[in-house]
């Protein structure tokens, strides 16, 4: 399926291609003038040509490859018949009012069903957008529209759950209990951060789904680094390395899909919900140093390898900052002091977890402080 939007967006994007294309497609040089390509994953300008596929980069890059691909990043959207969930767990179903929604794994592929005891539409699954890590949702097509399936897989429960306000009326028919219609924008949008592979000119294409955020995504098309490197020619490689990002540029290029600090400018977060920006964060907090590399996301989060959930695992960062022992005088190594009351699981009591209203996610708040149970949320 490819979809291209209206012919006014598209004119204003072919602008934009050919700016790209002129750069480079959608390369552009590090803003500090020094040489380095700079790379933003969801403003890129992608030709399908360019692109390799992560297949291509195990051949050697192995081991980042078979790390990478168990990350909830590669698996940020998946072919139905390739979700861990639905692989995991080949029949779901859910009832509400009349109508039951249900979910099957069957011969390589996943069909979605919504029946009112009468009658039923059977629609296959054309993506499933979430790795699960906490919930993952599904998209249909039928008679040409979009949905969003009413029903989210919940990790916690293990099962079906209704994914919008359970005071919201039963659907009037069957048509409407299929799901949310989503506009190819409001589509388009969703593979903006969890699949931007497939976001092709004003529109996406999911022909050849490259689904998920894996190698290509961050470090930009490598059909040419490929080519180059079979030929035993470096030089003529081209392949965004994020190695050579300074901090705050780091921290804009994770964020270009984790919440910018610029949409927390804007006032699109607020309050609680400001701690789904890790950057607005992090930056925020008396740990953050934009001249020191251990600033950086990747210096606490490999970005191929899963998270890693146990606090405690974060201690060696902190203390690659902070001083052990009390009175050690600070010095450019260890610019941090040490903590007069715990010596391990720094983050437990120095990152504490955050619930945000209308969400099933609870985040780690990055603005590293001393947070003294019971007190507010300092904005
Ligand atoms: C034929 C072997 C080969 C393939 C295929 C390959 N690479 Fe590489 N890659 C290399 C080698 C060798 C280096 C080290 C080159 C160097 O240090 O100059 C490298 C370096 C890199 C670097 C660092 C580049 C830099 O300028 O420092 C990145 C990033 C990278 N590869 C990503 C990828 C991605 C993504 C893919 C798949 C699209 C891929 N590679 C496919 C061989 C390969
Ligand atoms: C193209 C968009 C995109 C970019 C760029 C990106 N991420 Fe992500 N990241 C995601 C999405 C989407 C998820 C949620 C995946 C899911 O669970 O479905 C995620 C999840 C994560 C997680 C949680 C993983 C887990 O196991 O729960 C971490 C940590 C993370 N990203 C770190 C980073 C870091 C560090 C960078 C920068 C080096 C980065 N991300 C860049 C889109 C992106
Ligand atoms: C601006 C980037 C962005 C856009 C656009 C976006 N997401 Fe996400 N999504 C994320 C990130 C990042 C996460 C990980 C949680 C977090 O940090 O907020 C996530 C998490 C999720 C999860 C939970 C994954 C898990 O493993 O539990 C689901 C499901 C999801 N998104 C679905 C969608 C759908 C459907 C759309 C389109 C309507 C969409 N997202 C649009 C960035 C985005
Ligand atoms: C979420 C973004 C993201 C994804 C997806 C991703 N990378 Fe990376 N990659 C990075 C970042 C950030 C760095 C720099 C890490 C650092 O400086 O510690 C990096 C570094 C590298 C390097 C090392 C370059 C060097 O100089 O040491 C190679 C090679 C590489 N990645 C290959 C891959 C391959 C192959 C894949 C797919 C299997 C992949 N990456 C997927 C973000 C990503
Ligand atoms: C890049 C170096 C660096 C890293 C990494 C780092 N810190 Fe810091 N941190 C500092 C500096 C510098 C200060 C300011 C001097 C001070 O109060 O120690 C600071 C301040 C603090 C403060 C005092 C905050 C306040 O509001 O007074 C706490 C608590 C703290 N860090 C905990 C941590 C924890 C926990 C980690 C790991 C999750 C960590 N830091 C990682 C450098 C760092
Ligand atoms: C000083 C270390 C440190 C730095 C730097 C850091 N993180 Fe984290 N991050 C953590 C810890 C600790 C957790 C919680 C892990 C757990 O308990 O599951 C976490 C969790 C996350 C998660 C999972 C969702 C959540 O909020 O719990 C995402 C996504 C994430 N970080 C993204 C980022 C991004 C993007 C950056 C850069 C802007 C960043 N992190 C910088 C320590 C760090
Ligand atoms: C049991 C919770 C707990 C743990 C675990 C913990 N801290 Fe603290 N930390 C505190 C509290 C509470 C304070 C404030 C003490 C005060 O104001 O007298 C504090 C203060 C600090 C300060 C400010 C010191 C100053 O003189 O301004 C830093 C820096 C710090 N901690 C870093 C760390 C690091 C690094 C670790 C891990 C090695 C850690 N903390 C582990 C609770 C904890």
């Amino acid at each position: 399926m490819r979809i291209n939007l209206g012919n006014a967006r598209y004119l204003v994007l072919l602008t934009t291609a050919l700016a790209a294309v002129a750069m480079g497609r959608g390369w552009a040089r590090s803003s500090g003038g020094d040489e380095n390509l700079k790379w933003q994953p969801t403003h890129a300008v992608m030709r399908p040509a360019d692109y390799a596929g992560s297949a291509a980069c195990a051949h050697c890059h192995r081991a980042i490859f078979e790390k990478q691909k168990t990350t909830n990043m590669a698996q940020a959207a998946a072919r139905a018949a390739e979700s861990r969930v639905l692989i995991k767990h080949p029949t779901l179903s859910f009832e509400r009012g009349p109508y039951t929604y249900s979910l099957r794994h069957e011969g390589g592929r996943v069909s979605y069903t919504v029946s009112d005891g009468r009658d039923k539409i059977t629609e296959p699954v054309f993506l499933v957008v979430g790795a699960g890590a906490v919930f993952q949702t599904y998209l249909i097509e039928h008679d040409g529209v979009y949905y969003r399936a009413p029903v989210n897989y919940y990790s916690a429960q293990g099962k079906l759950g209704l994914g919008e306000d359970p005071a919201t009326p039963l659907p009037a028919s069957l048509e409407a209990a299929l799901g949310k219609r989503l506009t190819a924008d409001g589509v388009r949008d969703c593979f903006r951060c969890h699949s931007p592979a497939n976001v092709v000119g004003d529109g996406f294409d999911t022909d050849r789904l490259v689904p998920g955020d894996t190698c290509e995504v961050c470090h930009g098309p490598g059909a040419e680094h490929v080519a180059a490197m079979r030929a035993g020619k470096p030089r003529e490689s081209v392949i965004f390395n994020p190695t050579h990002l300074r901090p705050e540029e780091e921290v804009d290029f994770c964020s270009d899909c984790h919440h910018s600090i610029q949409e927390v400018k804007k006032g699109n977060l607020r309050g609680v919900r400001t701690v789904i920006s890790q950057s607005y964060r992090l930056v925020g907090s008396r740990c953050w140093n934009a001249a020191d590399r251990r600033s950086r996301c990747s210096f606490c989060h490999d970005p191929h390898a899963p998270l890693v959930q146990e606090t405690a695992a974060y201690d060696a960062k902190c203390l690659g900052c902070h001083a052990t022992s009390a009175g050690a005088p600070a010095s450019a190594d260890h610019p941090g002091k040490p903590c007069p009351v715990g010596q391990r699981d720094c983050a437990h009591c120095h990152m504490p977890k955050v619930p945000v209203p209308d969400s099933s996610i609870v985040y780690t708040d990055h603005r590293i402080r001393i947070a003294p149970a019971g007190t507010p949320y300092p904005e």
